[in-house]
């Protein structure tokens, strides 16, 4: 195999990832963040969860300051049903293509309550996130709601390094 010298010095370097974050608890996040929150919370009693009896909402908020919600929908073919997060981003992105999401909130309920810790986005997810955010200007906030604690995300491109990329571009 032929390895150019620049190819063989970038495999050999050695990098490191830095995930950023805040805890912060319900009260003290901002009214916006409250708002979107909540919303993100009362989601949740949309979700159609027969199968995994796991309800999670999400909800964001456009740059025209708009805020929608949706929650996860399952189906009898359990691949076939869809994520909160996926749901609401695609919702969006159709209704509303000219806009751009400044925030977002994810919340889950199990057996009727909020969880206790931060719901936090399966993969599949991060990966639909982190292209919806490369599509505008604007970073996308991330909060992760849980009734002991949320966990706050500057810029959801920070979920997923070194993402799936078809142009095969680290
Ligand atoms: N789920 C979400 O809605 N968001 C995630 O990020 C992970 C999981 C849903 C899928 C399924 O309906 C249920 O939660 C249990 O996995």
């Amino acid at each position: 195999m032929h390895i150019l010298k620049h190819e063989l010095r970038f495999i050999m370097e050695k990098y490191s990832i830095e995930l950023c974050f805040e805890y912060k608890k319900t009260e003290e996040l901002s009214p916006i963040q409250r708002k979107i929150a909540e919303a993100a919370y009362k989601a949740c009693d949309s979700s159609y969860s027969p199968y995994s009896k796991f309800a999670v909402g999400a909800a964001v908020e456009t740059d025209s300051g708009e805020i929608f919600h949706a929650s996860n929908q399952e189906n009898a073919a359990y691949p076939s049903g869809l994520c909160a997060e996926r749901n609401i981003l695609f919702y969006v992105k159709s209704l509303k293509p000219e806009n751009e999401i400044i925030r977002m909130a994810i919340a889950a309920k199990n057996d009727g309550k909020l969880t206790k810790k931060p719901v936090s986005p399966c993969g599949a997810c991060r990966q639909v996130m982190t292209e919806t955010a490369k599509r505008q200007k604007n970073k996308i906030e991330l909060i992760m709601v849980g009734a002991d604690i949320c966990i706050i995300i500057k810029d959801v491109n920070d979920l997923l390094p070194l993402q799936f990329n078809a142009d095969n571009e680290l």
